[in-house]
């Protein structure tokens, strides 16, 4: 049983979508915690399924240094096997992704390398992208850099908004990462392979 620490910092759909998919007594992951940065209203999906939470806010920490290691003493007391970045719209300081990787994983909404960053899916617009898409990876000390595991299409539609197209993108992502997940818990992928 592979297990599973989840970081959000908004409304939660990947988290969720994680959720609903470990609920099975087939599934071969299961998530022991989630963490926030805030007091994300994601963090309603895990006491609904009555998933343990942290809140780990740089504000209350000297510098983000301090805050990573904060982040990375509440991540220990849970011994996961694998750390999911689903919304964290935090970068994780380079000290906390030495001590993890490659356990350690992001999704992002656009084809990595293009539009890495907090406004992908706004980014994709402006530059008049015909296609966007989501990406998993590994994350390194970069900001979206680390090695892609999985990547899928998404047509921009004419008259798309930035709300309208991440929706859709998210339908994918969401898909996508449970079946991500769901590879690394059957050694389907194994994450040192990507990392050299
Ligand atoms: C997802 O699309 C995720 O890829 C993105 O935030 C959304 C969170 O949605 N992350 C980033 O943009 C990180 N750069 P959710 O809170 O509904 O899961």
């Amino acid at each position: 049983m592979l297990t599973l620490l989840v970081l959000i910092s908004g409304s939660g759909s990947n988290l969720r979508a994680l959720l609903e998919a470990s609920d099975g007594p087939e599934c071969p992951f299961r998530i022991i915690a989630v963490g926030a940065d805030n007091n994300a209203t994601g963090l309603e999906h895990a006491h609904e399924f009555e998933v343990p939470t942290f809140v780990v806010e740089p504000q209350k920490f000297a510098s983000r240094e301090e805050w990573g290691k904060g982040l990375l003493s509440l991540v220990r007391e849970w011994k996961p096997d694998l750390v999911v970045s689903a919304g964290f719209m935090r970068i994780i300081p380079a000290g906390v992704v030495t001590e993890l990787t490659p356990n350690l994983i992001n999704t992002h909404p656009a084809l990595l390398p293009l539009y890495p960053g907090a406004h992908a899916v706004r980014d994709a617009l402006a530059a008049g992208a015909t296609e966007t898409g989501a990406t998993v990876h590994i994350i390194d000390e970069g900001v979206d850099t680390g090695p892609v595991i999985r990547q899928c299409v998404v047509a921009v539609e004419p008259g798309d908004t930035e709300f309208i197209l991440h929706e859709r993108i998210k339908v994918a992502e969401r898909g996508m990462l449970i079946d991500v997940v769901h590879d690394i818990a059957t050694k389907k992928i194994v994450l040192e392979e990507f990392v050299y």
